[in-house]
């Protein structure tokens, strides 16, 4: 280790600690701050509680501190809010003074300071990002639109894994083909462009930097240099390879995508509207002047990764869910066959007419919820919630996977039970038409991509519950549905091999 470097930070520690001694007695004096554990000098409430925040553990902590609650996590102040009441507080009565977005060090260098739509603060350029993002995402027109490939590339997993002789015998990993589909259903919207197999080169390059990407701004494992600024130059290498990370990944976006994009554009006429993917739209906006090639960039790479996983990771627990609730399952398959008739494959507008297959969605979505805290909120001036003072540029956390499962709001909460949709819970949409329920947020800085979200689970989940029955692996029960949290994501942690066994009808 450099012995000069860690020389000057201890140094710069013992300092850090006496002006954080003499900044909370002075603060502790003007501030009336939320309930929390007792901070300690620099590393606040960090060691306690240590890096894992997840949802199961900050339930824990506001069993304890109640409703609304702080941790100083080193320099940072976490504000975790865990009550319907308060949700509603941040999302929608006071929706512009929390409406802004933390980023930590990682996500800085991934989203090139906030250039994107995700993770920028709520102001000018967020509300010209989602403007220009509106069009091309997340209208209904688009939907109608890209609904026949989405069918198409369900229609395309069901053949797969019809083909594939273990499917029915042994199992597979039925993960990895929903996966291609994915990519599939968004490079469509975005590049019109689609990958033929899960061997294709360039999809699997993708997937590779995708993935190093997701590891490494989903870890935990940064947390120190971003708690304690003065500990940064110890994540040096780690930021390197975040840096090399994110380089990698635009070129390749550049080279592949949106420079081929732009040749087209040159050579065909892109006037017709009709045959405008996502990239065109975004690429006009960069010729009016109104953004430039970074935002361009760095909004596609969002745009492609964050919001195809979690549509993904919710998939994967519908099936999972599905696997180990048989009973569900066969309740499932009557409703599509009598609905559809046996055979006749779902279709987009066809989801609407099924109200057990949205059930089983929006119980997913609640038992499973893809993005549990939502993205954490912020506020960018001192501010006032649940009679505590909030000091500025606090992260906000809103439990929403908390307020899906709480006893005092649901029945059994614990169980997956999709009649609850249907019957004590049946007016309770996913759309954050009730704060107790918001696996999509609700407000200002709520999921746009609810509209392609939904359509795209009803399509994919129907369709292969309708073309086969889905078990646990030969000797197994029911498949492992163990959790993994990240920076603010809940996925599966072992995408688990499912046997499927095709119906006859
Ligand atoms: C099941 C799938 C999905 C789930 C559960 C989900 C959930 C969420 C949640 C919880 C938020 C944060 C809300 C908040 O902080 O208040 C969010 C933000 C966002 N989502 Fe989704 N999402 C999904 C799919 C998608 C898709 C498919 C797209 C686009 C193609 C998308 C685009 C976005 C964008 C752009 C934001 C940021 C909005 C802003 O900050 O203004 N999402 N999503």
């Amino acid at each position: 280790m450099d012995l000069l470097l860690l020389e000057k930070t201890l140094l710069a520690l013992f300092f850090a600690a006496v002006v954080a001694i003499v900044i909370s007695t002075l603060r502790g004096k003007r501030f009336k701050l939320p309930p929390g554990p007792l901070p300690i000098p620099v590393f606040g409430n960090w060691l306690e509680v240590g890096d894992d925040l997840n949802h199961r553990n900050l339930t824990e902590l506001a069993k304890k501190f109640g409703q609304i609650f702080l941790l100083r996590m080193g320099q940072r102040n976490l504000v975790v809010v865990s009550s319907p009441e308060l949700a509603k507080d941040v999302l929608h009565t006071q929706g512009v003074e929390f409406g802004s977005r933390t980023r930590n060090v990682v996500f800085d260098i991934f989203t090139g300071e906030g250039q994107d739509m995700v993770f920028t603060v709520y102001g000018e350029h967020w509300r010209k990002m989602r403007r220009i993002m509106t069009v091309p995402f997340f209208t209904n027109k688009v939907v109608q639109q890209y609904r026949f490939g989405w069918e198409y590339e369900a229609a395309q997993v069901v053949e797969d894994v019809r083909k594939n002789p273990d499917a029915a015998t042994k199992g597979i990993v039925l993960r990895k083909r929903l996966q291609l589909m994915m990519y599939n259903n968004m490079y469509r919207i975005m590049f019109d462009r689609r990958f033929e197999s899960e061997d294709d080169p360039l999809f699997n390059k993708l997937k590779a930097l995708n993935g190093e990407r997701s590891r490494l701004a989903q870890s935990f494992e940064y947390n120190y240099g971003d708690f304690i600024p003065i500990l940064r130059p110890f994540l040096r290498g780690y930021l390197k390879i975040c840096k090399e990370v994110k380089e990698r990944r635009l070129q390749l976006f550049k080279d592949y995508f949106v420079e081929e994009r732009k040749k087209l554009a040159s050579t065909k006429s892109m006037s017709n509207e009709s045959l405008k993917c996502a990239i065109d739209h975004i690429l006009d906006a960069q010729q009016k002047g109104e953004i430039n090639e970074d935002n361009v960039l760095y909004s596609l790479k969002i745009s492609t990764l964050l919001q195809l996983r979690s549509t993904l990771w919710s998939i994967e627990w519908g099936i999972a869910e599905l696997v180990n609730h048989p009973e569900i399952q066969k309740k499932l398959h009557h409703e599509l066959d009598t609905i559809l008739g046996p055979g006749n494959q779902i279709t987009e507008p066809d989801t609407q007419k099924l109200p057990y297959l949205q059930a089983v969605i929006k119980e997913t979505l609640r038992l499973r919820m893809a993005i549990p805290l939502l993205v954490p909120h912020m506020n960018l001036n001192d501010a006032k919630l649940g009679g505590y003072d909030i000091p500025a540029e606090s992260k906000i956390l809103v439990n929403a996977w908390w307020l899906a499962n709480n006893p005092a709001n649901w029945k059994n909460p614990e169980e997956f039970r999709p009649e609850r949709f249907l019957e004590e819970e049946s007016k309770v949409e996913a759309n954050g038409n009730d704060y107790k329920y918001l696996p999509f947020g609700v407000g200002r800085r709520s999921c746009p991509g609810i509209i392609l979200a939904l359509p795209i689970l009803g399509i994919t989940i129907g369709r292969l519950v309708q073309n086969f029955e889905l078990l646990p692996p030969p000797g197994q029960s029911r498949i492992d549905t163990s959790e993994k949290g990240g920076q603010f994501s809940l996925h599966i942690l072992k995408h688990s091999t499912i046997v499927a066994k095709p119906r006859s009808f």
